[in-house]
């Protein structure tokens, strides 16, 4: 089975096996929601990511320093441990329906995804390797909106070579679990779609493959969902390594091992323009505290590109000559 089509059997599964709800009363819902608002930034294993949203690591995963999440009350704790066992039970489930030997996986990244004040629509992203799985519970006191995930056609990857003019993409193991993120915007924005077709309530449990593009979606006041992933053991997992188009495009352009200088001078001439496109999300900012240089740079050259293309824009003779030529 192809990949693409594989994913979207898998998705499909999920959604069949797992269209659950895992019990989560609207009171302790209502504490967790109050019990967040304490929490401070300070804290270890409490951050923020993409969109505006925090992350709080629940104890169990790779995080060791969970001191945020300790310092919730203990009715809170509580509530929260017994809704992760509860997703756990359904997640192996849905491992054994689907005929996985279960004693070789594992169930051990969760974190709490919040925020009080809304949230922006995230990028299109991949953040969990192909081979894993990733799950949602939605522990807001009502419904909202589930998460949206890629529904179009990946690009194979001879179109890719065609269209960077370079025939050695192949031999790159990013390239083939990432290649929809190489998709041009409009492609894959606009084919992100809502996981859940019908309202996602309270309590309920939705999920999809690892390699999968997503993004959470934007939403206005409070929104709280748990977050869980299971793997085979033997498939390691970075948690906070998070692909979106620009940061793929970036790290295919340091690769001096598959890429000789020409070819890594047209991926980062792409890696520029991707930026460009994706001005909105603020691109450069994913390196504001690792590469504070690269990261003024391409602020710089956005921003240039913005007022270059405006320019064009209002500028009457370019846009008289423009129709001159079309005529
Ligand atoms: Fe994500």
């Amino acid at each position: 089975m192809k990949p693409e089509k594989k994913r979207k059997t898998e998705i499909a599964a999920i959604e069949q096996f797992l269209n659950e709800h895992i019990e989560f009363s609207e009171e302790d819902a209502r504490a967790l929601e109050t019990a967040l608002k304490i929490l401070n930034l300070g804290e270890a294993g409490l951050s923020v990511i993409d969109g505006g949203r925090y992350d709080l690591y629940i104890p169990g995963g790779y995080r060791v320093q969970c001191d945020a999440f300790h310092s919730l009350s203990s009715p809170v704790k509580t509530s929260i441990n017994a809704v992760v066992e509860l997703a756990k039970t359904c997640i192996w489930n849905f491992l054994r329906k689907l005929k996985y030997e279960i004693a070789t996986w594992i169930i051990d990244e969760c974190a709490i995804l919040y925020s009080h004040n809304g949230g922006k629509k995230q990028a299109p992203h991949i953040d969990v390797a192909s081979g894993a799985y990733q799950f949602f519970v939605n522990l807001c006191w009502n419904e909202t909106e589930s998460t949206y995930v890629f529904d179009g056609v990946s690009p194979t990857i001879a179109a890719l070579e065609k269209k960077f003019d370079m025939n050695n993409l192949r031999h790159s193991s990013v390239i083939a679990n990432y290649a929809p993120l190489l998709l041009p915007k409009d492609e894959l924005y606009g084919n992100m779609v809502p996981l859940c077709k019908d309202t996602w309530n309270r309590g309920g449990i939705i999920g999809f493959p690892g390699g999968t593009v997503h993004s959470g979606p934007s939403y206005s006041g409070y929104r709280c969902v748990l977050f869980i992933i299971a793997r085979p053991q033997k498939l390691d997992i970075q948690p906070d390594v998070q692909y979106t188009s620009w940061t793929l495009l970036e790290e295919l352009a340091r690769d001096t091992i598959l890429f000789d200088d020409n070819s890594r001078e047209k991926i980062y001439s792409r890696f520029l323009t991707t930026c460009v496109d994706w001005a909105d999300y603020e691109p450069w900012k994913r390196w504001s505290s690792s590469k504070p240089k690269l990261a003024k740079s391409i602020e710089k050259y956005v921003k240039a590109s913005q007022k270059a293309a405006k320019f064009l824009v209002q500028d009457k003779t370019f846009s008289t000559a423009v129709a001159d030529v079309s005529r």
